[in-house]
């Protein structure tokens, strides 16, 4: 299983070494991508595996205050989440501009993580497929086919990111099976509100082939719960 951290916008310098440092102790036979703040992976040379919350749409040049992909391939990040609904929200973040970090992150042969999901007004008036098929189909536009294996899709319904609610398990491998016609060979992950007690139900759901977690990753206990019980 992969198990992604999405640490947010959290963890100061000192809590964050000492969080490091508990974070590399976890014994799982899940495959963990850490992914700090820019800062943060600035203080990361370990052998976690390293993702990135976010890149620059733009090459390298005057673009003050970003960072792009070629840097973050210079500290040896691995993965980058793309298109979190945070930021499409807070940050306006539009479909072209994550089309043009999925094209950038591609180029670097960092593996991207495309962040999908619908609103509950989506999921109410039965638009889930075309919202979802639109953020997809638009990410990969200017890909070339050969590398829609690298891509990783982590579906996270915006109404359940940090609220505890989940889907069901029909619902979830509804869109899983949807994903699959598009994107057949990429792995896809389940984010939103995953916790050590909701982990045993959303275990049951064969399509998934990993978890995004954003809260949960800054619990330290309650992550070594989930990650036991993910293994067993
Ligand atoms: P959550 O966040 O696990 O706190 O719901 C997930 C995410 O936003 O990636």
């Amino acid at each position: 299983m992969i198990v992604a951290l999405n640490n947010k916008s959290n963890l100061p310098k000192d809590d964050y070494l000492k969080y490091l440092m508990k974070i590399e102790q976890l014994q799982t036979s899940s495959k963990l991508i850490l992914c700090p703040t820019f800062l943060n992976i600035g203080l990361t040379s370990t052998n976690i595996c390293l993702g990135a919350q976010n890149v620059s749409k733009t090459e390298e040049g005057a673009y003050t205050g970003e960072i792009t992909a070629h840097q973050l391939k210079s500290y040896n990040v691995e993965y980058c989440l793309i298109g979190h609904s945070e930021r499409r929200y807070n940050q306006k973040e539009d479909l072209t501009d994550i089309s043009a970090k999925m094209k950038r992150l591609l180029e670097e042969e960092i593996t991207p993580i495309l962040c999908i999901g619908e609103t509950k007004e989506t999921r109410d008036s039965d638009k889930v497929a075309e919202v979802l098929k639109e953020e997809i189909i638009t990410a990969i536009a200017t890909i070339p086919k050969n590398k829609y294996n690298k891509i990783i899709i982590a579906y996270e319904p915006i109404w359940a990111i940090g609220t505890g609610k989940i889907p069901t398990l029909s619902e979830i491998e509804e869109v899983f099976s949807f994903i699959k016609k598009i994107l057949p060979d990429s792995k896809l992950l389940y984010g939103g509100s995953v916790n050590e007690k909701n982990i045993d139900t959303l275990k049951r759901c064969s399509l998934i082939d990993g978890y995004l977690l954003g809260g949960l990753s800054l619990k330290l206990s309650e992550l070594k719960i989930f990650l036991n019980k993910l293994d067993n």
